[in-house]
C-alpha cells in the first residue's frame, strides 16, 4: 500500500485494474471497518478541524470516507459535506443520516471544478489533480493520517505539499495516534 500510495501521488499510478483490485479489497474488509475506529484515531480529525483555521461554514467533500468515522468527525463540526468512496461496501456500511454518500473514483471526480470549500482525506491515496480541481480557489484540504506515519495510505506533510498543483500553505499537529496536516491553497 505505501508504494501505491507514493505511485498514486507522484506518477499518476492509477487504472482500471488497480481501481478493480482497491474496490474489491475494501469491499471486503467493510462488514468489520468500522471496529477499527477508536478515540486516538479520530482526534486528529477533531484536532485539526478545531485548530486548522478550516472553513467550517463551507462545502465540504470527504474523499475515501469509509464507513464513516471521519464523516461522523466532521459532520459534528460542519453542516455541508458529502462523502465518497470508491468501495459500495464501505458506503453500505455507513450511517446513511451523516452525508450524503457517493460512490466514485477520486481519480475522476464526478463534481464540477472549485465546487468545494474544502476535502477531508482521512488514510486516503491522494490523486493530486482531481483534489486541486474541486477545491475552489482559497479552499482547504485536511489531510489526516490516524496512525502517523505507521498509517498504510501514508504522505508525510512535505510529500503531499510536494505533489499538489500550485501553492498552498499550511500547518499540521499532531494528537491522539495520528497527525493533521490543513492546507490552504494561495489564491494565484
Ligand atoms: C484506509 S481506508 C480509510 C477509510 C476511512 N477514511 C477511515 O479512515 O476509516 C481507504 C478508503 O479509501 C477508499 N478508496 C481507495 N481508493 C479510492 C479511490 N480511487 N476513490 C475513492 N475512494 C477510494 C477505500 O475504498 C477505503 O474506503
Amino acid at each position: 500500500m505505501r508504494k501505491i500510495t507514493r505511485q498514486v501521488a507522484f506518477e499518476g499510478g492509477w487504472d482500471t485494474d488497480r481501481a478493480e483490485k482497491m474496490s474489491d479489497l475494501f469491499n471486503s474488509l467493510a462488514p468489520e471497518w468500522a471496529e477499527r475506529s477508536n478515540e486516538a484515531r479520530e482526534a486528529p480529525i477533531a484536532d485539526g478541524l478545531a485548530r486548522g483555521e478550516l472553513p467550517l461554514d463551507g462545502r465540504w467533500l470527504e474523499l475515501g470516507s469509509g464507513t464513516g468515522s471521519g464523516t461522523r468527525v466532521l459532520r459534528e463540526r460542519v453542516d455541508s459535506v458529502v462523502a465518497c468512496d470508491l468501495a459500495a461496501e464501505m458506503l453500505a456500511n455507513a450511517p446513511a443520516d451523516l452525508a450524503p454518500r457517493v460512490q466514485c473514483d477520486a481519480s475522476t471526480l464526478p463534481f464540477s471544478t472549485n465546487r468545494f470549500d474544502a476535502v477531508l482525506m482521512v488514510n486516503m491515496l491522494l490523486f493530486p489533480s482531481e483534489v486541486d480541481r474541486v477545491i475552489a480557489p482559497g479552499g482547504s484540504l485536511l489531510w489526516v493520517n490516524s496512525l502517523g506515519s505507521q498509517t498504510p495510505i501514508h504522505l508525510p506533510p512535505a510529500d503531499v505539499v510536494a505533489a499538489l498543483p500550485g501553492q498552498w500553505m499550511g500547518l499540521t499537529g499532531k494528537a491522539g495516534s495520528g497527525f493533521w496536516l490543513a492546507l490552504h491553497k494561495v489564491l494565484g
